[in-house]
């Protein structure tokens, strides 16, 4: 007994001593969380899958579309009988997946009906002007409404929008405000793939949160989260704890977001069962990719086919993350249709690096509340990079912040209206599933990560790290892309 408290307080000392700095600096400014401890107590009767409704275009033209979304304020039963204050689009917890095609217009109609606070609604990895993207610079006040318009100019893809309001963004995600948009095009329609929405085509946003006691949200940001993002132990999918899905014997396609604010995760099947990438952030990557592990940083998409059809009726398979099974596939029938996994899927012009006529570097530095990109934390009224209309450049990202003390944190990189290829990872090609677009993408302590794009979207665009907390803490800064 008395030698486990004094490895515990050696290890205590040790930490400390890790984080004096942002002792110093931090002290006062933040709540310590004396409870990390997994909320183990929460029990919920296994609730199936909810599916998130497809949000009805309002206009008739089939070259158009127009949607009507509004952010509000609700409570939720996450655990049977207790209500948690919530926020969702269009409904209690999360929103509607908008679906439009490639070449469409689009009209967005966001209300704002939260309580007295300013929200935003940005396009993740959408590529649209800068005044359409929902950035920090188009707050939209209580009561008041936003109406973007743009055209839908990229490939078929499973983007995501959340809102984005100036140091508020990881509290109204974390609170629920986050929904899928994806984009259909001829290659989409074209390829013998499950694509029947909500029944051989699931999406899966995987998030994790703490609870209160009480059942409420816990965001109070302890020194843990500040340093590393809120980081949930109870992982929810779709908005419920521990779901299952009836599968028929057969192959279904799983559209899977990583939603949270910080969690990275390591997905993986409890048999260790084989899957297929299709699609990373931006579309259908060339050739499907034959994994028994992905790693999804926060913001990251990846759509994966799941071949179920070795499998009997009751046989059940769950979804884990690094060993911790959050979701169960349950197989039940026959599957209506017989797929195959295709090998070829899409073709994917590669930027010639040639082309690049300027390599910029974005240094993640800096911890805790300190953090930032290049020694600069977000400033509005600050523009950082100015980027010439319709030139391609190279992006080279690396990651500093917090080495040597702490052994450094995982940045996700994203930028918003555009897509990235990467070219190397510390020099290395990257792996297969990263060949494809990519909006965000995952820097490791004191690897360097080269990304190339073209920037054909004119206006201010945000860059930052997606761990929510750092964002809102000032990792981010501002590119700003007009004509020469
Ligand atoms: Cu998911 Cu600045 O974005
Ligand atoms: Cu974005
Ligand atoms: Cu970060």
């Amino acid at each position: 007994m008395r030698k486990m408290s004094v490895i515990i307080i050696t290890a205590f000392i040790i930490f400390l001593g890790g984080s004096f700095l942002f002792f110093v600096l931090g002290q006062g400014m933040f709540k310590t969380n004396p409870d990390q401890s997994n909320n183990k107590s929460i029990s919920t009767d296994e609730p199936s899958l909810p599916i998130p409704p497809l949000l009805e275009d309002k206009n008739p033209d089939p070259d158009k579309a127009e949607f009507h979304i509004t952010a509000q304020n609700a409570t939720k039963d996450f655990i049977s009988g207790v209500k948690t204050e919530t926020m969702g689009y269009n409904g209690d917890y999360l929103g509607p997946v908008i679906r439009v095609r490639k070449g469409e217009e689009v009209r967005v109609n966001v209300e704002n009906r939260l309580d007295g606070e300013v929200t935003t609604i940005h396009w993740h990895g959408l590529e649209v002007d800068g005044d359409a993207d929902g950035g920090p610079h188009s707050g939209i006040q209580p009561g008041e409404s936003w109406t973007p318009e743009f055209t839908i100019e990229q490939p078929a893809a499973t983007l995501w929008f959340h809102p984005h309001p100036e140091q508020n963004t990881g509290r109204q995600v974390y609170k629920g405000l986050a929904g899928l948009f994806f984009i259909e095009d001829e290659v989409s329609d074209s390829l013998d793939i499950p694509k029947d929405y909500g029944v051989n085509d699931v999406p899966l946003i995987i998030q994790a949160k703490r609870f209160n006691d009480d059942g409420s949200f816990q965001y109070d940001l302890g020194m843990h989260d500040v340093m590393n993002g809120l980081q949930g132990d109870t992982m929810l999918v779709n908005g419920v704890v521990d779901p299952y899905l009836e599968v028929p014997k057969g192959i279904m396609r799983l559209r899977l977001l990583n939603g949270s604010n910080a969690n990275v995760y390591e997905l993986h099947f409890s048999n260790n069962q084989t899957f297929y990438q299709i699609a990373s952030d931006g579309g259908f990557l060339e050739n499907s990719i034959e994994m028994n592990k992905l790693i999804l940083g926060p913001a990251e998409r990846a759509e994966i086919l799941v071949d179920f059809s070795n499998f009997n009726d009751g046989n059940t398979i769950q979804l884990s993350n690094q060993g911790l099974e959050f979701m169960k596939f349950v197989v039940n029938g026959e599957s209506e249709s017989d797929y195959a996994i295709p090998e070829h899927l899409t073709t994917i012009e590669k930027i010639d690096l040639d082309e690049a006529v300027k390599t910029r570097e974005f240094v993640f530095q800096g911890m805790g509340p300190m953090v930032n990109i290049n020694g600069k934390q977000m400033d509005m009224n600050r523009i950082d990079e100015f980027v010439n209309l319709h030139v391609t450049e190279i992006w080279e990202v690396s990651n500093e912040s917090g080495m040597g003390m702490m052994g450094g944190t995982v940045h996700p990189f994203h930028a918003h209206g555009v897509q990235f290829q990467i070219i190397d990872r510390d020099g290395n090609p990257p792996p297969p599933n990263e060949t494809g677009w990519k909006d965000t993408f995952l820097v490791y302590p004191g690897e360097k990560v080269k990304a190339i794009a073209t920037f054909n979207h004119s206006g201010v665009f945000m860059y930052h790290c997606h761990i929510l907390e750092h964002e809102d803490a000032g990792m981010m800064g501002q590119f700003k892309v007009s004509e020469e």
